[in-house]
């Protein structure tokens, strides 16, 4: 599944060296973040999950279909989505949880698995993120993804409310359920 060589000039031609770069450091943090899932997984979802960056209107029109026109509202999220269905598409990945993972990256959703848990977290954490919180979360992770998971979340849907910006309800949902399971 995973086939860096076949894929690295058509990303850094779709989304820039520095973004490849990113992705490259995500695949990084996701492998050290990962105890019991297979590689290849973990390797796919990171190197990919930002595949659709800064080419939305083009893929929007290629494929867009599946995407409702209630998701359209939500722009930052927008790449996530059609991430999924470019990287079936245009990448060939089949595999329904590494797909998964791609489309949830920066919504989240209710009941994550590890593999959709691992690459939000890596995305939020990778080395070169700097932001005040960031350290944090890097000690979180190493004792719990879903404490590390409720951190990151609360403090996305923070930095939401102060732009002002609309809140995707995955994100709520995804914080529910783990403040539930937390709770339980
Ligand atoms: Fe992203
Ligand atoms: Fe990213």
């Amino acid at each position: 599944m995973f086939n860096l060589d076949l894929w690295q000039e058509k990303l850094i031609n779709d989304i820039g060296e520095k973004r490849f770069k990113h992705c490259v450091r995500v695949m990084e943090t996701a492998l050290k973040l990962n105890k019991s899932l297979n590689d290849e997984k973990v390797k796919t979802a990171a190197i990919l999950h930002d595949c659709a960056k800064y080419n939305e209107e083009k893929y929007l029109k290629l494929y867009g279909v599946n995407i409702d026109s209630y998701q359209l509202q939500f722009k930052a999220v927008l790449h996530s989505f059609l991430g999924a269905e470019v990287a079936k598409k245009e990448y060939n990945i089949n595999d329904s949880d590494v797909l998964d993972a791609i489309r949830f990256h920066t919504t989240g959703k209710a009941d994550m698995t590890d593999l959709e848990k691992i690459i939000y977290l890596a995305d939020a954490i990778e080395p070169k993120r700097d932001y005040p919180d960031v350290d944090h979360l890097r000690k979180l992770v190493k004792d719990s993804l879903d404490d590390a998971l409720i951190f990151s979340l609360n403090h996305n849907l923070n930095y939401i409310i102060k732009k002002n910006d609309l809140i995707h309800p995955l994100t709520i949902e995804a914080r529910n359920f783990l403040i539930k399971e937390k709770n339980e």
